[in-house]
Order: structure tokens, then sequence, then C-alpha cells
């Protein structure tokens, strides 16, 4: 019977975890036993004793659980100390981005472990259900926009009271993937007034379903979208092009949610001091690019700042915030993705399938993914 372990994330200010106790009744159907780290669930509200109510065996320490587990789940990659204690030939499924990992990539590789780093899943609709990226800017899009209701001093919604007629609050969102959209559908609950741009034109159709406004700026982009439905990176020029555009519509805005990631680069900046400098005293951005560097030129990542009266903030890991839903969202993921691990209750990976081969970092101790051996060869000339 194969063994799931499942460690407490070390990452300072984590407070999610790879497997919540709901979920472990379904890896039964897998001949998954599973085993856990003492405390793993502690801050996203899940204690060891729901652990073992659902089966689960808990052990002392994380090297305890890597003797027992054939298959180790992990938000952020394993600490370095922790690499030794992998037995070899486990598997490690985690968020890796092995491109900007490569020394880790190296280590996980010597130690013959097989890595699977979810960050890679495919954007096909198969995987939808797998995909963490997906389900945690879910979490996102919806916390950006309670923290900016939470941060502005006005109501959000229309209020005809005694003392007065309130206007409803101007929420303008930039980049509707599924943050961005899950922004709009919160504001819009919540009764704001929306309106969204995206490079992408066919997110129109989406913005609109939700109530919002699409915002067609005069200046269109060139090939906008890759064969997997993601932004493609632009010109200098069009940004800046696209940040004088935008400065009308924050200029307008009470609270400005941005979104806008370009995968395997910066996140463009899209807006400018500038407009910033001419938004309403008291409005407020939040800026969910920030751990990709931030669509607004003011934002510091991880940071508060006040210019001019408006409130940027920079969230990182903000789906930690909301650590027990998150939580649920990525076991969930985790127990899709070993949909793919199992043949009549046996560990029987399917190599050949799509979703494997594209996650697959390491097989056996033998880095496989090609954008990665690529970038390591370009690291040794
Ligand atoms: P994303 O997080 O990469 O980008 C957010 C949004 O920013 C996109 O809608 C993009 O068009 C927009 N954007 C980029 N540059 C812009 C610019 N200059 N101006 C305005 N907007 C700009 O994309 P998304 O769709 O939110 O995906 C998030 C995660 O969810 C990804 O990891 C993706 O793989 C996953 N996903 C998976 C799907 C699947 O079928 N498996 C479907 C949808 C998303």
């Amino acid at each position: 019977m194969a063994t799931l372990g499942v460690l407490k994330e070390k990452v300072p200010g984590e407070n999610r975890v790879a497997m919540v106790p709901e979920v472990l009744p379904s890896l039964v159907k897998y001949g998954l036993q599973v085993c856990v780290e003492s405390g793993a669930g502690i801050h996203a509200g899940y204690f060891d004793e729901m652990y073992e109510d659902k089966g689960a065996k808990i052990l002392p320490t994380a090297h305890e659980v890597l003797k027992n587990a054939h298959i180790v789940c992990l938000i952020h990659p394993p600490r370095k100390e922790d690499i030794a204690h992998f037995v070899e030939n486990s598997i490690l499924i985690s968020l890796l981005y092995p491109l900007l990992n490569l020394d880790l990539v190296k280590e996980l590789a010597a130690q013959k472990l097989t890595v699977f780093s979810l960050d890679l899943i495919p954007r096909i609709s198969r995987a939808q259900s797998m995909d963490p990226l997906s389900s945690q800017s879910t979490v996102s899009g919806y916390k950006a926009l309670i923290m900016a209701a939470n941060t502005l001093p006005k109501f959000l919604p229309m209020l005809t009271t005694p003392a007065g007629t309130i206007p409803p609050c101007k929420v303008f969102v930039i980049g509707a993937g599924v943050a961005g959209l899950q922004a709009i559908a919160t504001a819009r609950r919540l009764g704001a007034l929306v309106e969204a741009y995206d490079i992408r034109p066919i997110a129109k159709e989406q913005v609109e379903s939700l109530g919002a406004k699409f915002v067609n700026l005069p200046i269109t982009a060139q090939d906008v979208e890759d064969r997997s439905g993601y932004a493609k990176a632009q010109s200098e020029e069009f940004y800046s092009k696209q940040r004088q555009l935008i400065i009308e519509q924050c200029k307008k805005a009470d609270i400005v949610i941005t979104t806008a990631l370009v995968p395997g680069v910066k996140a463009p900046k899209l807006i400018a001091k500038e407009a910033v400098e001419m938004m309403k005293p008291g409005s407020v951005i939040v800026d969910l690019a920030a751990e990709q560097g931030g669509n607004c030129e003011l934002t510091v990542p991880g940071k508060t700042v006040v210019q001019n009266h408006v409130i940027i903030h920079g969230p990182l890991n903000i789906a930690s915030t909301m650590a027990p839903q998150a939580s649920l969202f990525y076991s969930k993921n985790i127990q899709s993705f070993l949909s793919l691990f199992f043949k009549e209750n046996k560990l029987s990976i399917q190599w050949e399938d799509e979703i494997i081969q594209k996650t697959l970092v390491i097989r056996e101790g033998k880095i496989v993914n090609e954008k990665v051996l690529n970038a390591l060869n370009q690291q040794l000339s």
C-alpha cells in the first residue's frame, strides 16, 4: 500500500497546508494511506485529531514522515535540510517553479527523486481541477476586493437613506483572468459599479456576463494570446500607450484591482505614478501582480504604501490569508492530480498522459523537463 506524506509548510507566513482532513476519505479509493507531520494543518484550523479521525497517522517530525512516504505533497518546495531525508525514488508534488529554482532542482535530482511541479500544469480543461494556480487565484481575486473594501473609507453599494443618497463606488479591474473575474464578481455582489479591461478581447464576454462593463482601450495589441490562452508580452511602446489610456479609468475609480500577468516575465507596468497622482484621495489600489514586481509603478511588494492619499497594497501570498479554504482547494487539486497515479489501487503513473509529461521535472533522479534542461545548459555555458 502506498503512503502519502503531508508535511508542515515551513515558509514564514504560510498558513496553508497541502492536504486537509476532509479530502482524506477520497484518497482511500486510490488505496493510499496518509501520514501527516504533527501540526501540519494547525494554522489553517486543521488539528492533528481531525486528520486522525479521517484515518491518517500523525508523526512527530518531517523526517519521520519522509521515512515512510512514497509520495510527498507540499505547497512550497521542501527546505534544503529536509531534502536529504526523502527516500530514494519517492515522489514529490509541489509548486516548484523549477526555472526560478535551478539549484533546488539539482539537489532534488541528486537525491534520486521523482518530482512533479504543479505550476507547470497545462491550461487544458481536463487539468483545471488539478490546477492550484487557478484555484488559488480564485482566492486571491476575492480577497483583493475584500481588502480594498476594508481600506476604502466609503460604502460600496448605492445607498438611499433619510440622510441622503450615496452613489455606488466605482471599481476598475485590470486583467480579467481567474483572479480578475473573481474580484469583479465580488465587487458586483457588494453593489459596486465595475469596469474591467483585459488585453485579450475574448475576456469581454466573461466580464459582461458578471454584470461589469468591458473597457475597450483604443489600442489593439498584436498577437495577444498564445496557444494555451495566456497573454503574450507586448512591446514597451504598447505598454506606454496602455499606461496613458489607463489614466482616465484610474481617475474615475475608487478601487483599482490589478492582476495583469504574462507567464515567464515580470508583470507589465500598467499604472504609472502619474495615474496614481490623479486618483481621488482615499482611493485604493490592490496590486495582485506584486509577486511578479507589480502592475503599478509605485507598488512595493509585500507592503502597503500611501502616495498622494492613495493607498497601494502589494500583497504577497494573499491566498494564505484564507488558509482553510485555500488549503481545501489545493488538497482537491492534489487529489485530482493523483487520479493519474493509480490503477486498481496500485501506484501506476500514466507516464504518457499530457498532464504528467508537462508537470514532470525529474524522473528517478534524471532531470527530464526540456525547459529546465535548457536553462541548466545555459547556466553552464
Ligand atoms: P494570468 O494570471 O496569467 O493573467 C491574468 C490576466 O492578465 C489574463 O487575463 C491576461 O490576459 C491579463 N493581462 C496580461 N497582460 C495584460 C495587459 N498588458 N493588459 C491587460 N491585461 C493583461 O491568467 P489567468 O487566466 O488568470 O490564469 C491564472 C492561472 O489559472 C494560470 O496558472 C492558468 O494556468 C490557470 N488556468 C487554467 C485553466 C485550465 O483550463 N486549466 C483555465 C484558466 C486558468
